[in-house]
């Protein structure tokens, strides 16, 4: 018989509920047991915030957006923000804590669901003895080692959705919509949506833009009859000058925004230069809301399981991943070191710019 411990944490991705009922039948047809740790590693530090689960309290669930184990983002153990009696903030490390009651309740495996934050977190205490598999999360789908992460699909149709909606608009209002999705550090969503939802232009964190050129393919579009342009910015992209719009890190490690968003500069410079009527948007969250597409639920479902077959085999310290079609393990160190870029050689971007959309630089 086994003890498993699941997390969940980070940023929520439609899809984490699939994973936690995957790993829940599996743990169970297996004669195993299975504990969720509520509101991230919420459940190591108190007991109360540690619920053991049974099919029955995970029943239905594959098809729901969000994560029943309660808040993602409660921070690092290992650098932990905490107020003391003069009502001063200061940073405590718990995580030495965690690992005892992790021993201390007889738990033989954490898996943890996250990104490369939560991914980077598990690792540090898989270095501190705790047996770990990760399981890779992040509508942005910039994890490396990994072809998907689940979350993604459901994101690119939302987003994809979206833009089919605002053709109608901006074509009878003869405007320029700019649409931000997100994507931190990488233009996966933006490329996907913008090619399938009809763009006239993509901006990727990859590929530093040119107004001039955003502005030339606009024109463009008005020599061809076509009155109105729809651009689709990632929340990352950067100006070729190094005019960066999205969050950093600021004060106790927490996002914080550096400039307004990239969509309503990118609107105002091309009123201003091309004296269009211009309005811009920002998808935001909308992305990360709602119930998993059938790839994503199906992904979440097989690194589930595949993240239960590890733990019976011992193969800790790894992650399931998805390669060629297949499930398999990589280690958390390979894919927590870089980010997985948009390849700007790919077919993707080729189709992009073969059906006349500006990717915000001169190439055509
Ligand atoms: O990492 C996933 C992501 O969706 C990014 O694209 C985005 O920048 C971020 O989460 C937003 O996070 P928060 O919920 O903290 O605003």
């Amino acid at each position: 018989m086994k003890k498993i411990v699941i997390s969940t944490g980070g940023g929520d991705a439609p899809g984490l509920n699939a994973v936690i009922y995957a790993v829940v039948h599996s743990c169970y047809r297996r004669g195993w047991e299975v504990y969720g740790s509520r509101n991230g590693y919420g459940g190591f530090l108190d007991t109360d915030e540690l619920v053991q689960l049974y099919p029955r309290d995970v029943e239905g669930i594959y098809s729901t957006g969000g994560t029943i184990l309660g808040s993602t983002n409660k921070g690092n153990p290992f650098a932990t923000p905490v107020e003391n009696l003069a009502g001063e903030i200061q940073i405590v490390d718990v995580s030495d804590k965690i690992i005892n009651n992790f021993k201390r309740m007889g738990f033989d495996c954490h898996i943890a669901i996250g990104g490369d934050g939560s991914l980077d977190i598990a690792h540090r205490f898989a270095e501190k003895g705790m047996p770990v598999i990760g399981v890779p999360k992040t509508i942005d789908n910039d994890l490396s080692q990994t072809n998907r992460t689940f979350g993604f699909d459901t994101a690119v149709s939302t987003a994809t959705e979206a833009l089919d909606k605002l053709h109608s608009t901006a074509k009878s209002h003869n405007r320029v919509m700019v649409v931000e999705v997100m994507g931190r550090d990488s233009g996966w969503i933006a490329l996907y949506s913008g090619i399938s939802g009809g763009a006239d232009v993509i901006l990727l964190p990859e590929i530093p833009f040119d107004m001039e050129a955003v502005c030339d393919k606009i024109a463009d579009n008005e020599l061809h009859d076509k009155d109105y342009s729809i651009v689709v910015a990632a929340e990352g992209a950067v100006t070729r000058d190094g005019q960066r719009f999205n969050k950093g890190k600021g004060e106790l490690g927490r996002d914080e925004m550096i400039l307004g968003g990239v969509a309503e500069w990118v609107a105002k410079e091309i009123a201003r230069r091309t004296g269009k009527d211009t309005r811009s948007l920002v998808l935001g969250h909308l992305q990360r809301g709602g119930s998993p597409t059938t790839f994503d639920r199906l992904l979440a479902l097989r690194f589930g399981a595949a993240a239960v077959r590890l733990v019976e085999e011992n193969i800790f310290g790894h992650m399931v991943a998805l390669i060629d079609s297949q499930m398999v393990a990589v280690p958390i160190t390979e894919a927590i070191q870089v980010r997985k870029k948009v390849d700007l050689t790919s077919d993707k971007v080729m189709t992009a710019r073969e059906v006349g959309i500006c990717l915000g630089d001169s190439n055509k």
